[in-house]
């Protein structure tokens, strides 16, 4: 597919049949996002692919107690709908300490803050490679969905995947064959996402 029409008919599947996905497809989905850039070239991620349908209600079902637990309602289906998928990818970012990083540290803490937390390199990485994985996903013929919602429940589901600190699970990526095709989503005009300087 051309990556014009990829990144223009790419879309957030939700839906998806309930067919296998084959191991190899799906690492070579990784490995070709993994050209993704990252900065200081630190490939700061790291993908569990979670097959086993038990671990994936068990993430489920941890995602819909918190929410009932905090908003005493049940969780809407864009939070929860993830374990219908037959491959969920949970993306995890690993530390990343840029060459600035000491120094700045050292000689302004809170211009360091501000670049460690709100422009936060190390996140920008692993957003691109997500980014990455989304079009590749989509360019296979199969749809996913980039989540963060199910995160209400984020050290519950690191327990259960056995992810620990200083690694950060950032997002799940259910993935499978799309049945659903919906319209795409509609987007800003060009023009108020713009400001030339010249
Ligand atoms: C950081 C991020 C978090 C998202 N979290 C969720 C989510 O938890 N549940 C969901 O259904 N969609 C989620 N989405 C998908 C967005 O809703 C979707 O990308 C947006 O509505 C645009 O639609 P499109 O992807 O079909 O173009 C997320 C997207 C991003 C980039």
């Amino acid at each position: 597919m051309d990556i014009i029409e990829a990144v223009k008919t790419r879309k957030s599947i939700r839906k998806f049949k309930q067919e296998d996905l084959d191991l190899d497809q799906i690492k070579k989905i990784i490995e070709v996002s993994i050209n993704s850039p990252s900065g200081g070239n630190a490939q700061n991620w790291f993908v569990y692919i979670i097959k086993n349908k038990d671990i994936l209600d068990r993430m489920r079902n941890e995602v819909e107690t918190v929410y009932e637990k905090i908003t005493g309602k049940s969780a809407p289906g864009v939070y929860a709908f993830f374990n219908e998928a037959p491959v969920v990818l949970a993306v995890v970012q690993k530390p990343y300490i840029g060459a600035l990083d000491a120094v700045i540290e050292k000689a302004d803490a809170n211009r360091n803050y501000d670049r460690k937390f709100i422009v936060n390199p190390g996140l920008q990485g692993v957003s691109s490679f997500i980014t990455h994985i989304l079009l590749v996903v989509h360019n296979e013929g199969l749809g996913a969905c980039w989540m963060t919602g199910p995160l209400i429940a984020k050290p519950e589901i690191e327990k259960i995947l056995g992810v620990k600190s200083p690694d950060n699970l950032v997002a799940l990526i259910p993935i499978g064959k799309p049945v659903e095709r919906q319209s795409k989503s509609s987007r800003t005009d060009i023009e108020e996402v713009i400001k030339i300087i010249e």
